[in-house]
């Protein structure tokens, strides 16, 4: 059992886990930016402008335990731009402007997502016989967005979500106005763009769906490997991977499956980056103590994975405290059968750290030296 089952405060829990690192006792107050700075590696998490508003005690653990942090919604495009050329950006700005108060670095996610609902209705509705005008209009979001936050911006999700294996397609794409209109040069069109507006920051292609040793995933694994090669030698600016990882208990994780995987993308020249970790728990029990054990479990097993690949630079969870997790959100289609909430973030809705946040703190510490 994990000192957090024993109901330990966080404070004692880390003090437990600087002595188990052989560290001298002031590193009690280690939060996970610390951990992860000493190793060379980044963690942070995603974050809305309106909690930053509404829950300061929450802003706070944020900028605790974060050295990165990246809009959950405010900076995708459908949200920015919803009607043509009226741009909303007041929420991306507000965490911008969190960011840089706090010190902390910024992730931006996702110029482009061609999920459905995801790209702007009046996108969505382009003739793609319209090539030109389409291409123009994805260029001037890219030159605008890419443009305004130039600087200061460490990664962008260029692309997210670009393979669906629903679409049935033997290459993996999904099947989007995109598309449709360029097919998959519009990668090129898109990595061009975000290379020229913001030089400095690391373009980052980020998927879901790849994490789990199951039938669809692995045959994901595989189209993303070729579609990153078919990339690199067309001399696309592709620089990273970001796996969002969205675990779900009661899926099977090959570790050594995992790391194989893991260093193709290294052997292709690619960063990896960690974007969007978090535990759908739904296939768990309600007692939370076991839930929670299994959730660290599961991260534990699978952040080893990730964090001894060196080309691995970056971890993001999707949220900080399970209250905050679009998983708990109303309405959405994850909440648990029992109605109870699930639990798939390091803090609980306390803000103290649950045996996920020592998961994750253990496998920063195991891992090599960056
Ligand atoms: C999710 C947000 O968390 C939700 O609040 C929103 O309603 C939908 O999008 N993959 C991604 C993220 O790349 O942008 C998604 O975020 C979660 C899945």
């Amino acid at each position: 059992m994990g000192p957090l089952e024993h109901g330990l405060t966080r404070r004692r829990t880390l003090a437990g886990l600087a002595a188990l690192a052989g560290l001298p006792a002031r590193a009690a107050t280690l939060s996970l930016a610390d951990i992860a700075r000493a190793k060379g590696l980044q963690f942070g998490t995603a974050i809305a402008s309106r909690q930053l508003r509404d829950d300061a005690a929450y802003a706070a653990a944020v900028a605790r335990d974060c050295m990165v942090v990246v809009a959950e919604a405010e900076m995708k495009w459908h949200v920015i731009e919803p009607e043509r050329g009226t741009r909303r950006l007041g929420g991306a700005d507000a965490i911008a402007a969190f960011a840089a108060r706090q010190g902390l670095a910024l992730r931006g996610h996702a110029l482009v997502w061609p999920l459905a609902g995801r790209l702007p209705k009046w996108i969505e509705a382009w003739p793609p016989a319209d090539k030109g005008g389409l291409e123009q209009a994805l260029l001037a979001h890219i030159a605008d967005l890419a443009g305004r936050y130039k600087g200061r911006i460490a990664s962008w999700d260029v692309v997210n979500e670009a393979l669906e294996a629903r679409d049935q397609r033997s290459d993996g794409l999904r099947r989007s106005v995109l598309l449709d209109a360029f097919g998959e040069p519009y990668f090129d069109i898109v990595f061009r763009a975000a290379a020229a507006a913001d030089p400095g920051a690391r373009l980052v292609y980020n998927d879901y769906g790849l994490e789990h040793e199951i039938p669809w995933q692995i045959a994901k694994r595989a189209q993303l490997l070729a579609l990153l090669e078919r990339l690199r030698a067309r001399g696309v600016p592709v620089q990273a991977v970001g796996i969002q990882a969205h675990l779900k208990a009661g899926d099977a994780f090959d570790a050594r499956a995992f790391a194989a995987f893991l260093a193709r993308i290294a052997a292709l020249g690619l960063a990896i980056e960690i974007t969007e970790l978090d535990v759908d728990d739904r296939a768990l029990a309600a007692d939370a103590a076991v839930r929670d054990r299994a959730i660290a479990d599961l991260v534990r097993r699978f952040l080893d994975v990730c964090l001894a690949e060196r080309a691995t630079r970056v971890l993001l969870t999707w949220g900080l405290a399970d209250h905050h997790s679009w998983m708990n959100r109303p309405g959405w289609s994850r909440s648990r059968a029992d109605g109870k909430p699930q639990r798939p973030l390091p803090l609980d809705r306390n803000l103290q750290g649950k045996p996920m946040w020592t998961a994750i703190a253990g496998a920063i510490n195991a891992a090599p030296q960056r």
